[in-house]
């Protein structure tokens, strides 16, 4: 195990990495914690849970709504949960946006740590402070910044992960090859899906990657006013896809990402050669690239995305990859850019 601190504005939080679950009441005892999970790891990993008090919820992204934080608040009351509480999110993105936009709210904040079980929770969701639900089919609408104490990361929860949440965490892995480091993007070029799958040190590496990747972007902005909306590459369109088609998140940025690369030919002379290496290494892990949607019914969706400012909408292009930007495109041009993808 290794333990690195991360500081964010006011707060210092532990990262314990390649570490095993069991460590998990050296930080919190069991006593002063509750557990919060979804169905299906309760089903999966039940040994997690003896012995600690928890809390099980729906899984799924329809779960991540007010319903369901008012089903969490009722049980952390039943159990006389009190500010001295720590509430520990055991899951994927859902699991960890909801401990903590709970953990943010009950009696105006508790301690909250998390260990997320999903690649995609392992190298983005969980880090960064952003805690949300949606409001109907507007994605994370709803929220509030506020960083965990701690996460704790065990690879071998990984094993019982479905094809499908590999590929959904490869997305995200992706994203931040895009717009920040080349390297990866190259180094996923030569490796796969399986070669990470099967390989711990591999894995543990790659992870550790794009923890450093992700916190470094937030440290550095962590109340969005710049370069964290970088981490936004693919999820204009990607959020409208997945709310209308009701595609994975993964699998919904991974056809953003294109559509952004080439609004970025466009507009920042981004290379048709590096859209075409895009596309191989999204298919290379499982992602895919392109469906036929409803432009009007997108486009209505787009507009009213939180990235709107008045009448431009702040998109985020590649001039290269392992360099995006954040570039404002009018509206105007913006639907038509979208009229243009086929
Ligand atoms: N807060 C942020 O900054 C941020 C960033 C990116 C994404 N997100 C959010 O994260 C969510 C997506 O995260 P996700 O893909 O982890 O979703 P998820 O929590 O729905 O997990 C996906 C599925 O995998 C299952 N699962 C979790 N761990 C497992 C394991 N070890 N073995 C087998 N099955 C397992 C879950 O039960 C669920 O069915 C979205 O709601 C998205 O908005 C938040
Ligand atoms: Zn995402």
């Amino acid at each position: 195990m290794r333990i690195k601190e991360i500081n964010f504005s006011g707060k210092k939080v532990g990262f314990y990495l390649d570490a095993g679950f069991e460590h998990l009441e050296k930080i919190v005892p069991k006593e002063k914690a509750i557990l919060l999970t979804d169905k299906r790891i309760f089903s999966l990993h039940p040994h997690l849970f003896s012995g600690w008090n928890t809390i099980v919820i729906e899984g799924g992204e329809q779960h991540k709504q007010q319903s369901t934080i008012d089903e969490v608040i009722g049980q952390l009351i039943e159990k006389e949960a009190d500010r001295n509480t720590y509430l520990i999110g055991v899951g994927g993105g859902v699991v960890t946006d909801i401990a903590g936009f709970v953990a943010g709210i009950y009696m105006r904040g508790i301690s909250f740590g998390f260990v997320p079980t999903t690649l995609l929770a392992m190298v983005d969701a969980a880090i960064g402070g952003k805690n949300g639900i949606d409001a109907g089919v507007y994605k994370n609408l709803i929220g509030l910044i506020r960083q965990p104490d701690f996460l704790l990361y065990d690879y071998s929860l990984l094993k019982t992960l479905p094809d499908q949440e590999w590929a959904n965490g490869f997305a995200e892995i992706i994203k931040h090859a895009c717009i920040k480091k080349q390297g990866m993007f190259e180094d996923l070029n030569k490796h796969s899906l399986d070669y990470y799958r099967n390989n711990h040190a591999a894995l543990a590496s790659l992870v550790e990657e794009n923890v450093i990747i992700k916190t470094t972007v937030v440290q550095n902005d962590e109340f969005e006013q710049g370069e964290r909306r970088l981490l936004n590459f693919g999820h204009t369109l990607g959020h409208a896809i997945e709310n209308i088609y009701e595609l994975p998140h993964g699998y919904a940025i991974s056809i953003g990402m294109i559509c952004a690369a080439r609004f970025s030919e466009n507009i920042k002379g981004f290379k048709t050669t590096d859209t075409d290496r895009l596309k191989a290494l999204l298919e290379k892990y499982a992602l895919p690239t392109a469906i036929s949607f409803d432009k009007e019914k997108i486009w209505g969706l787009i507009k009213l995305d939180k990235k709107r400012a008045g009448t431009t909408m702040r998109y985020i292009l590649l001039e290269s990859i392992g360099n995006g930007v954040v570039h404002e495109i009018p509206l105007t041009q913006l639907e038509e850019l979208l009229g243009q993808i086929s």
